[in-house]
């Protein structure tokens, strides 16, 4: 039988391209055939905004977090543009602006278990759930990653990211000594990689020589390509030109990567 895996895709800053990612191993799980759900756990919804076919009439994750419930699950899970009607190959889990409720500051463990409770609900119909965290250590990225088996950490070749890479992996092992043995790091997504700047290839360097072996490769690089796929609403799988290709089967060996369940 295979077992659901649940991925979240996590930041602790915003504008790095979580939900670039998140699209890009959603069209690589699609061209695969996986059945795959994505949740948008951030409360600017952009992943909804970018994915949903239609509206779910105010039931999201705001929803599920107050009562996980089957009911509540169905109404709340709309399937995607990117699939043909009746193909149920990739849904969202809608997000909602009013999911920032459920960032308290001393989130009880009950808070924290309420996606795992909900999850447990709908594990036979998914191959692979990516979750879209909010761009922080808060409540609602605890609660995503206590329901996951792996994060997939999202990082620039900036002046910053080391930093946040290091916080990113200590926050993970607290969540995995405080609440859930099984979550382990998928590795760091290097996206928005300039070839032509210098300050980029130093700190890729420096990133190299740190997390070496936590790297996905291979690294991402800025292009319009994935603003445009996204824009309309089309997986980077179906994009057509030889660069989006070549692009798309990055995510497949990124993805390939994160569900291999021997890597650290
Ligand atoms: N590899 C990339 N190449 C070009 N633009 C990118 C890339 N990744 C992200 N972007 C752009 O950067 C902005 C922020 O990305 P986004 O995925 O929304 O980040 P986050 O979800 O982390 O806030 C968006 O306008 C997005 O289109
Ligand atoms: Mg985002």
């Amino acid at each position: 039988m295979v077992i659901v895996q649940v991925v979240s895709v996590s930041s602790l800053k915003g504008g790095v391209g979580k939900t670039t990612i998140t699209l890009g191993l959603a069209s690589a799980a699609y061209a695969s055939g996986l059945r795959t759900l994505i949740i948008d756990m951030d409360p600017q919804s952009d992943v909804s905004a970018a994915l949903a076919s239609r509206s779910t009439h105010g039931y999201t994750v705001d929803t599920i977090l107050r009562s996980p419930t089957n009911k509540n699950m169905k109404l709340a899970i709309a399937p995607s543009s990117w699939t043909a009607q009746g193909d149920s190959a990739v849904d969202v889990l809608m997000g909602s602006q009013a999911s920032s409720q459920h960032d308290v500051p001393q989130p009880t463990r009950n808070d924290l278990w309420r996606l795992e409770e909900a999850l447990v609900l709908i594990e036979k119909r998914y191959d692979l759930v990516l979750i879209d965290c909010p761009p922080s250590f808060n409540a609602l990225t605890q609660t995503a990653w206590t329901a996951s088996d792996a994060v997939a950490i999202v990082a620039e070749p900036g002046l910053f990211s080391v930093t946040a890479v290091h916080r990113t992996l200590n926050a993970i092992e607290s969540i995995r000594q405080s609440m859930s043995p099984r979550i382990r790091t998928a590795g760091v997504i290097i996206n928005r990689h300039r070839p032509d700047s210098r300050e980029h290839q130093f700190r890729l360097g420096e990133m190299d020589q740190l997390f070496g072996d936590h790297i996905l490769t291979p690294i991402i690089d800025e292009t319009l390509m994935m603003q445009q796929a996204t824009g309309a609403a089309t997986p980077i799988h179906r994009w057509p030109g030889e660069p989006s290709q070549t692009l798309a089967q990055k995510f497949d060996l990124i993805l390939r990567q994160i569900l291999a369940p021997n890597r650290v």
